[in-house]
Formats: C-alpha cells, sequence, structure tokens
C-alpha cells in the first residue's frame, strides 16, 4: 500500500464511494440490501482505495420515497437492521481506514414522522409551525409533479411539500426545528459519524410572502429553475438557505475535521450560484455535488466544460465531480447509449480517468466500478419509483440505476438469497465482482489501479490543473504539485491523437500504439 502524505484531507483528497443500501448486499433474505451488508463487503470496498463512504438514507421510514422520508432520525429502519450494526459499520469502517457520510435528509420528514402527526392535529399544537402551513395554496408546484399543497382533513390548511405530498416541508424558520437539527447532526458525530450528505439545499426556504412563481415564457431555457411550466423563483435558492447551511457548519465544526457536502441542484446553476453555496473559501459547505455529468449523452465536448466552469471557481471553492448517482442514468449507458453490456472497449476506461485525475473530489456510484450498466426496460409492474408511477411512467423510473449490485454469478448475482426488490442486471454472468477481481484487465482491475496512483501522487490528488487543449473530442490538462507535473490526455474521437511533451507514461490505454488510439487516454509524468 502507498503511503499517504500528512496534509491528504480524506474529503478534499480522497475518493468517495456511494451506496445505496438497498441494493449492496442483503444478508437477510429479505430481497433488500441491509447495513451488514455493507460491514460484510467493508474489505471489498477498502480494496478499492477510496477514503469515505456515503451511505443513502437508512432511517425509519415509510418508503415511500425509499429513505427520503424519515420518520425517525435517530434509528436505523429495521429493513436495513439497528442502531447497533450502525455502529459497528462506523467501527469497522474507522478500522479500514474509511469515513462515513450520512445522508441527511433537512427540507423535509416523512407524513408518519411524530412531528408532524402531532402538527396536523390541530392549528395550536405545539408542533404545528414545524412545518408549513397556509388557508390556500398559491401556485407552486412539486417537483415530483402537481400542486406543491396539500390540504390537512384535520384543519382544513393546507401544507407544502417540495416533493412528495408524503413529504412535508419543514418550517426551517422555527428556530426549535433548527435546533433539533443541530441535535440530530451532534448524535450522529458524538457516534463517529464523519460527515453529512444534505439532501435537496435548493428548497430548504421559501418566500415568506408565498408570491406566485412566474410561468415560464415559451422557448425559454426549460432546465432553468423550472418545474411544470413555472419558474421556481420564489421556492428555490432562497437567500435563507445559505445561513442554515452557515448554523450547520457551524455546529459540523465543533468536532474536527467532519465534512458537509450539499445536494445543490443543477437548474439554472452557474459558477455564481455555485459560489454562493460555497461561501467564501469554503466556509460554508466544503463541496457542492457537481450534477454537470449526471444527465444526458456523454459527448466529449462535456467534459471540457464542466472542468473549465469548476474551474473558474475561486481556487479555495474545492469541486466535486460524479458521473452517476442514484438519480440518474448511469454513465456507462449513456455514454456507451447503443451498447448494453461488455465490452466496453475503452470508454468506460476513459470516464474513469477523468474522474480520477481532475482536480476535485470523485464520486463513485457503486457498481460504476465494474462498468455495471444501467438496468433498461423495467415493465411498469417493476418499476418502483414513486416519481414515475405517480406521473403515470411518463418520467423516466430511477430504479435503473438502483438495480443489485453484481458480486459474483450465482442466483440473483450474489446479492440476496430471496427475491431482489429490483430485478438484477442480466449482464451479471459476465460482469460481476468476483470475475473481475480475477481478471487484470477489467474494470475493477483498472479502478484499483487508478485510484492508487491519484492517492499516492500528490499532484493527481491536489495539484492545481491548466487545461493545455479543449477541442471537445479531445482534451488535455496538466496537473502540478511538489514540483512534479503530470499530463493527462484523453481522446473521446474515433480517430487516433498524438502527444507532444516528452516524459514517462505511468498509464495509458494501449502502450503498443504510438499515439492514443481512439477512445483511449494516456497520463504523462513529464521531465
Ligand atoms: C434528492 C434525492 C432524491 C430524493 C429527493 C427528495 O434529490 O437525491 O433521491 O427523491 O431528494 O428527498
Amino acid at each position: 500500500m502507498y503511503m499517504l502524505e500528512q496534509e491528504f484531507v480524506w474529503w478534499k483528497h480522497g475518493v468517495v464511494y456511494q451506496i445505496y443500501p438497498r441494493s449492496y448486499k442483503d444478508t437477510t433474505g429479505n430481497g433488500v440490501g441491509d447495513l451488514q451488508g455493507v460491514i460484510e463487503k467493508l474489505d471489498y470496498i477498502a480494496s478499492l482505495g477510496v477514503s469515505a463512504i456515503w451511505l443513502n438514507p437508512f432511517f425509519a421510514s415509510p418508503m415511500v420515497d425509499f429513505g427520503y422520508d424519515i420518520s425517525d432520525y435517530y434509528m436505523v429502519d429495521p429493513l436495513f437492521g439497528n442502531n447497533t450494526d450502525l455502529l459497528l459499520l462506523i467501527t469497522e469502517a474507522h478500522k479500514r481506514g474509511l469515513k462515513i457520510i450520512l445522508d441527511m435528509v433537512l427540507n423535509h420528514t416523512s407524513d408518519q414522522h411524530p412531528w408532524f402527526t402531532e402538527a396536523r392535529s390541530s392549528k395550536d399544537n405545539p408542533k404545528r409551525d414545524w412545518y408549513v402551513w397556509r388557508d390556500k395554496p398559491n401556485n407552486w408546484e412539486s417537483i415530483f409533479g402537481g400542486s406543491a399543497w396539500e390540504k390537512c382533513p384535520f384543519t382544513g390548511e393546507y401544507y407544502y411539500h417540495a416533493f412528495l405530498s408524503e413529504q412535508p416541508d419543514l418550517n426551517l424558520r422555527n428556530p426549535e426545528v433548527v435546533e433539533e437539527i443541530k441535535k440530530i447532526f451532534r448524535h450522529y458525530m458524538e457516534m463517529g459519524v464523519d460527515g453529512f450528505r444534505l439532501d435537496a439545499v435548493n428548497t430548504y426556504y421559501e418566500d415568506a410572502a408565498w408570491r406566485n412563481n412566474p410561468e415560464l415564457k415559451e422557448g425559454s431555457d426549460l432546465s432553468s429553475h423550472s418545474v411544470a411550466g413555472q419558474r421556481r423563483v420564489y421556492n428555490y435558492d432562497h437567500y435563507l438557505n445559505y445561513s442554515l447551511l452557515d448554523d450547520l457548519r457551524e455546529v459540523t465544526d465543533e468536532y474536527p475535521n467532519r465534512l458537509i457536502l450539499g445536494e445543490v441542484g443543477r437548474e439554472g446553476k452557474d459558477e455564481h450560484a455555485w459560489k454562493k453555496y460555497y461561501g467564501s473559501c469554503n466556509r460554508r459547505l466544503d463541496l457542492v455535488f457537481n450534477f454537470d455529468l449526471l444527465y444526458g449523452e456523454l459527448s466529449g465536448g462535456r467534459f471540457g466544460k464542466t472542468l473549465k466552469a469548476w474551474e473558474s471557481l475561486q481556487y479555495c471553492s474545492w469541486p466535486s465531480y460524479a458521473l452517476s448517482s442514484h438519480d440518474q442514468i448511469r454513465a456507462i449507458s449513456r455514454v456507451i447509449p447503443d451498447q448494453d453490456a461488455c465490452p466496453w472497449g475503452n470508454r468506460g476506461k476513459l470516464l474513469a480517468v477523468f474522474l480520477m485525475t481532475v482536480r476535485g473530489t470523485p464520486f463513485v456510484y457503486y457498481g460504476e466500478e465494474l462498468g455495471m450498466p444501467e438496468y433498461k426496460g423495467l415493465t411498469d409492474e417493476q418499476i418502483q419509483d414513486p416519481w414515475s408511477i405517480r406521473n403515470n411512467y411518463t418520467v423516466p423510473t430511477r430504479d435503473g440505476c438502483r438495480t443489485p449490485m453484481i458480486w459474483d454469478d450465482s442466483k440473483h448475482a450474489g446479492f440476496s438469497l430471496g427475491s431482489p426488490w429490483l430485478p438484477v442486471h442480466e449482464t451479471y454472468k459476465e460482469i460481476n465482482a468476483a470475475a473481475q477481481q480475477e481478471d487484470q484487465a477489467s474494470m475493477l482491475e483498472f479502478y484499483k489501479e487508478l485510484i492508487q496512483l491519484r492517492n499516492g501522487t500528490p499532484a493527481l490528488h491536489k495539484g492545481d490543473l491548466e487545461i493545455i487543449i479543449d477541442e471537445g473530442d479531445f482534451l488535455q490538462y496538466r496537473r502540478i504539485a511538489d514540483g512534479e507535473v503530470y499530463l493527462v490526455s484523453l481522446n473521446f474521437s474515433a480517430a487516433e491523437r498524438t502527444v507532444e511533451d516528452t516524459g514517462k507514461v505511468v498509464l495509458s490505454s494501449d502502450r503498443s500504439v504510438e499515439g492514443i488510439e481512439a477512445y483511449g487516454f494516456e497520463i504523462w509524468k513529464l521531465d
């Protein structure tokens, strides 16, 4: 194993591995992954060379939005195990040098949370003001479809929900709610948790005057701050969002070396908007989760564009990069849309090289290290995602990227002895972790080699970045630290390219050719 230098900051220089616990490893046979399953796989995770694990929510929940609807912040849902399992997971992860990041949903709770069942019971209930009430709705639309207001049968008033009606928004203007959130943070940091991924940060606060959102004008950019034909001027990116983050920063700083990472959505985002969430010199969020490469087809030009945008942030806003997540189509299936399985050729590896060599924290979504593809063609009966179901399947399901991890070629790919909650991708016989561990040319072994190279090379994990060529289908940049210079060349085209420099090749898609082959890459250590 390489030696990490003193100033190696885990969340900044290390790699984060995202696990969707429902789909990682089931140890009980109920078809749903659990915390014991993650514990069982910690050696595998550590062998990747990653520094931290971000776990999607596993707290008590009716699971209407698969855990993003929390009914008890202090309890592991029995589906995933219990609080003792969580303690063990933290201890065992730490033994292996892995940090643990929890997913904190603060914008809303489940409608089954006792705070809400109390709040809705009467207008004068002490918890009433913990949620957002109005006597009549305005025109705001929910992100998951339909009005963002739901009439409460007990009091006749309407409550606000940015997402599903089963996910009522907390009233974060109420100081008691903020105090409670701080308590939750302290509780988990005391337990040893190393950081939090903050869900849906953009939607924390709403306009106090409840002004209607303006209609989206014809021809304007649909992706820009919009939902169902309206621009979310009054219930998105509210200025108070930043002050809550400042409070969370303060509480997080009560404990050493902890991270806060914000899910700042993609809509209408530009450098200016990101900077506000970072605050000056990362004094607000440590990391803003980068959505730029999570959507759409991944042609060469997008990588350069993203890189330039994030490099244009001031140097003290440390970027992050992700290609896949639990909400989007897996990158491998967007870069090779016509190809469902092995062999990937170079293109999957090309993605990995970009991710691991740019200046910023890389996020790897479970299965990405195997080149696990998106599950396409789930039938209406198989689809579980409420966003898709509530919209009569007109919204593409998020289930295709949430299918079970493919561990080996046994039944259900070694994920579960029971019947998995989502089908296992049919390519698991060829693409699985066990087979790839035996194959030096596999995606898995490539990921390990790459992460090891990154971890052991200051220029790659902490160095400055200088873009040399950005031609859309060919991207070249230098990474520089401690007097060492590395040159990364990524060929997103079907034509061969050459590199003009002198140095030593440290990683290459094909060392036997003179130039860089189609969809190939090279990393050089320059003289
Ligand atoms: C975030 C999560 C998503 C969830 C939503 C509502 O966007 O990533 O999975 O459905 O918030 O909590």
